[in-house]
């Protein structure tokens, strides 16, 4: 097998796109994860990481010898080897990033849920809207990026991480971010004492920035923002704190209550539970449907988070939130963790299921962070008997292992529609619909 050192440069023929924006290659028996590559392609690959024991380096095209036809000039001169490791795709045109993440999507599923379906194999990942006024006259795949934490470097200089580094490369622009972000001219100014500062555009007021200290213990002022969501079935406003978790593409909230609304068509009277909920988005639509003779339980485990649900969900009497982790609520272990003291934690915490959760649900949102929700959650959820389950998955590895779980317990997947919800990067937003029974009969 090739003995390959960071530094080293070799001519590749790159394969399939796989998980985590780089394309899979081989070189005299070694895998090489390429990255700024296309599938198809010849070239020469600088090795970028190479660690004793692993059987694969990864590396960085650095210069392209037969191009894919569906290579164009990144339009960031940040986006090359060696610089920001934010976007892994700017080298392709956008269509052909939303093919390349559906055949990632699609792998996933095939590989670590063993599903071989139509429903799986016809997937195509979908443009999301980008409102007129946010996006100004910025090209297609660029300028939606309304939440950007900028780092800062030990000098006080604003930049972006290089890929898989912590180190800060300086930059003056990034053409992902909302151009309302940059005008704040945050990249323009330096910010001694902090290792990174936060940029905030939210749909209802004022840019917002919030400067994060180096220094651990000191607190954080975050500020809230109001958010916007203009659903066909739904629309509201949302409390958040700059720094908490709202979806970044301007077009992601209400494009995706309006798909989780279609996938369950709650209706009125009906359970649901909104798992992982943040500040109350899902929640808040599916009392809407479900009315007041209904009832919603929303589970959120960040606290500042929890308190925004409870004020955004006020308006609807028959919703409940519970602060809590959801493993802890439905009192099962969490994940295994690195640590005698975690491990000591995890044993002397008491299983006990939170009885503020219902015994059963007719429908349930899951929209778990990267992790996904785990064997565990998945058989309490499936327990619950709801007729339909909406997951909204940020990791289309951990939709895939759960996908499975949720199988294991009798619920088959009957609908996936997946987003574009983070153009020129690998990443991809997939919301799935999970039922009781055995999959239709399409090549199962
Ligand atoms: C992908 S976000 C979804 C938030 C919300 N559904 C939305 O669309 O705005 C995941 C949320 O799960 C929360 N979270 C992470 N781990 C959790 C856990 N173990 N239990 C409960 N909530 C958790 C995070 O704080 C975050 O608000």
């Amino acid at each position: 097998m090739s003995e390959l050192r960071v530094g080293d440069e070799v001519e590749l023929d790159v394969g399939p796109v796989a998980h985590g924006g780089f394309c899979v290659a081989r070189h005299e028996g070694r895998v090489v994860f390429v990255r700024l590559a296309l599938p198809g392609e010849r070239v020469l690959a600088r090795v970028t990481e190479a660690r004793e024991g692993q059987r694969f380096v990864r590396a960085e095209a650095v210069e392209v010898l037969t191009p894919s036809p569906h290579r164009v000039p990144p339009p960031c001169r940040y986006a090359v080897p060696g610089q920001c490791g934010g976007c892994d795709f700017q080298q392709a045109d956008v269509a052909y990033q939303r093919d390349l993440k559906a055949a990632v999507v699609r792998e996933q599923l095939e590989r670590l849920a063993g599903l071989h379906r139509d429903l799986v194999h016809g997937l195509v990942v979908e443009p999301l809207p980008v409102p007129a006024e946010a996006q100004g006259e910025m090209p297609s795949g660029l300028g939606w990026r309304t939440r950007v934490e900028f780092a800062v470097d030990e000098a006080g200089v604003p930049g972006l991480h290089r890929y898989r580094s912590h180190e800060v490369v300086p930059v003056d622009t990034c053409l992902i971010a909302d151009p309302r972000v940059l005008a704040t001219g945050v990249l323009g100014r330096t910010w001694p004492g902090e290792r990174a500062v936060d940029v905030v555009a939210p749909s209802v007021g004022e840019v917002v920035e919030v400067p994060v200290p180096s220094d651990p213990g000191a607190p954080v002022a975050s500020p809230t923002v109001t958010e916007a969501v203009a659903a066909q079935g739904f629309s509201g406003n949302f409390e958040v704190s700059a720094r908490g978790f709202w979806q970044v593409h301007p077009g992601a909230a209400a494009t995706f209550v309006d798909v989780v609304l279609e996938l369950l068509d709650p209706q009125p009277g009906e359970t649901a539970l909104d798992l992982y909920a943040g500040v109350g988005l899902f929640a808040a639509a599916l009392a809407s449907r479900v009315g007041e003779t209904g009832r919603v339980v929303a589970v959120e485990s960040d606290a500042s988070a929890t308190r925004a649900a409870e004020g955004n969900l006020a308006a609807y009497p028959s919703t409940l939130v519970v602060g809590a982790r959801v493993d802890d609520a439905f009192g099962v272990a969490r994940p295994a963790r690195k640590g005698a003291a975690r491990q000591r934690a995890t044993r002397q915490r008491k299983l006990r299921r939170n009885p503020l959760l219902p015994p059963t649900a007719d429908v349930v949102v899951l929209d778990p962070p990267r992790t996904g929700a785990g064997r565990g959650v998945c058989g309490q959820v499936a327990g619950l008997g709801a007729r339909a389950i909406a997951y909204v998955a940020c990791d289309p590895a951990a939709l895939a292992r759960d996908t499975a779980y949720l199988r294991e317990r009798g619920y088959a997947l009957r609908a996936l529609r997946a987003f574009d919800a983070f153009p020129m990067t690998h990443h991809v937003e997939c919301i799935a619909l999970f039922a009781p029974g055995d999959p239709p009969e399409d090549g199962a």
